[in-house]
C-alpha cells in the first residue's frame, strides 16, 4: 500500500489531489469548524492541510508516503503558510504528539482494512480532546461481490466503509452526525459520505481510549460483565450436570424418597 501510494505520488498526480474539499471548506467558510490545532490524517499532496492553515488553524499534517509529504512541503512553501508536515504511519504513529481541536480524515480510514481500520482508531483517539471535532469523509457502500474479489486481488486494504460502520466504529467516542454523502449510486462508487463528529464526552466515560484499546472493540464495561454472567451461566450448568450425573443412579438404587427435596424425578 505505502509503496503504491509513494510510486503513485512521485510519478503522477492521483485523481484526488486539486485544492481543498468542498464540504471542509463550507464547514469553516460558515463557521461551523473555527480556528485551533488541526490534523490531517493521511493529507496526500496537503491541499486540506494548507487550506485550515489559511484560515487561521495550527495545522499538523501526515501521511505515510514520502513523496506525498514533499510535494505538500513545496506546495505550502509556495503558499507561504506554515503546516507542520510528518511522514507517519496511522497504524503505527511514531511523530505526532498532543491533542487536537480538528481531526480531517478525507479518504484514508476507508483505506484501510478491517484489522487496521481497529489500528488507526486505537491511535488517534488519544489525538482528540474533549470537544474536538472529526471531520470524516469516506467512500461508503455494500461491496459487490465482485468488488470483492477484485479488492483480495489487488494491493488495496479496502475500497470502502460499509453503511452504519462509521457509527459502529466511531459512535461510542464521537457524535456521529452524517452531514452529506450519497448513497445506492447506480455508478462506481456506489455512494460516500462526511461525517462531521463531535466527541463525545459523555460517551466516553464508558470507554475511552485506552479501555479500547485494552479491549479491543469491547467497551471495557462490558467486557468484565459479560465475562462474569458467561462465567455464572457456566457454573450452574456444570453443578446441574454434575448433579444429575450423582443422582440418577442413586435414585435408581435406591429410591427418589431417600434423595430429599430437589432430587431428580426418575418417572415411578
Ligand atoms: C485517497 S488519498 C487522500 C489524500 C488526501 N486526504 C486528500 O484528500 O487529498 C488517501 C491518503 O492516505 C494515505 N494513507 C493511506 N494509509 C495510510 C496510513 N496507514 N498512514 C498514513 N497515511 C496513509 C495515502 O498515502 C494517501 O495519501
Amino acid at each position: 500500500m505505502k509503496l503504491f501510494y509513494d510510486a503513485w505520488y512521485r510519478f503522477g498526480s492521483p485523481p484526488w489531489v486539486g485544492g481543498p474539499r468542498s464540504e471542509l471548506v463550507e464547514l469553516v467558510s460558515s463557521g461551523r469548524l473555527t480556528p485551533g490545532r488541526a490534523l490531517d490524517l493521511g493529507c496526500g499532496e496537503g491541499d486540506n492541510a494548507i487550506f485550515l492553515a489559511q484560515h487561521g488553524f495550527t495545522v499538523t499534517a501526515l501521511d505515510f508516503a514520502p513523496s506525498a509529504i514533499a510535494k505538500a512541503r513545496r506546495k505550502a512553501r509556495t503558499a507561504g503558510v506554515e503546516v507542520e508536515l510528518l511522514v507517519d504511519d496511522l497504524t503505527d504513529l511514531r511523530h505526532v504528539n498532543g491533542q487536537f481541536d480538528l481531526l480531517v480524515d478525507y479518504g484514508t480510514l476507508d483505506d484501510l482494512g478491517g484489522r487496521d481500520r481497529d489500528v488507526y482508531i486505537r491511535e488517534v483517539l488519544p489525538l482528540a480532546a474533549p470537544g474536538s471535532q472529526f471531520l470524516l469523509w469516506c467512500f461508503e457502500w455494500d461491496l459487490r461481490r465482485w468488488e470483492r474479489i477484485v479488492k483480495s486481488i489487488l494491493p488495496f486494504g479496502n475500497l470502502a466503509l460499509a453503511p452504519g460502520e462509521a457509527e459502529r466504529r466511531l459512535g461510542r467516542f464521537f457524535e456521529v452526525d452524517r452531514v452529506d454523502g450519497e448513497s445506492d449510486l447506480p455508478t462506481w462508487p456506489g455512494g460516500w459520505a462526511a461525517y462531521l463528529m463531535p466527541e463525545g464526552s459523555i460517551r466516553r466515560r464508558t470507554s475511552t481510549p485506552q479501555e479500547y484499546q485494552r479491549d479491543g472493540r469491547w467497551p471495557a464495561v462490558l467486557g468484565p460483565s459479560v465475562q462474569a454472567m458467561t462465567g455464572a451461566i457456566a457454573a450452574s450448568w456444570l453443578g446441574e450436570v454434575v448433579h444429575n450425573a450423582l443422582s440418577l443412579p442413586a435414585a435408581v438404587l435406591l429410591g427418589p424418597e431417600t434423595l430429599g427435596p430437589g432430587a431428580v424425578s426418575v418417572g415411578r
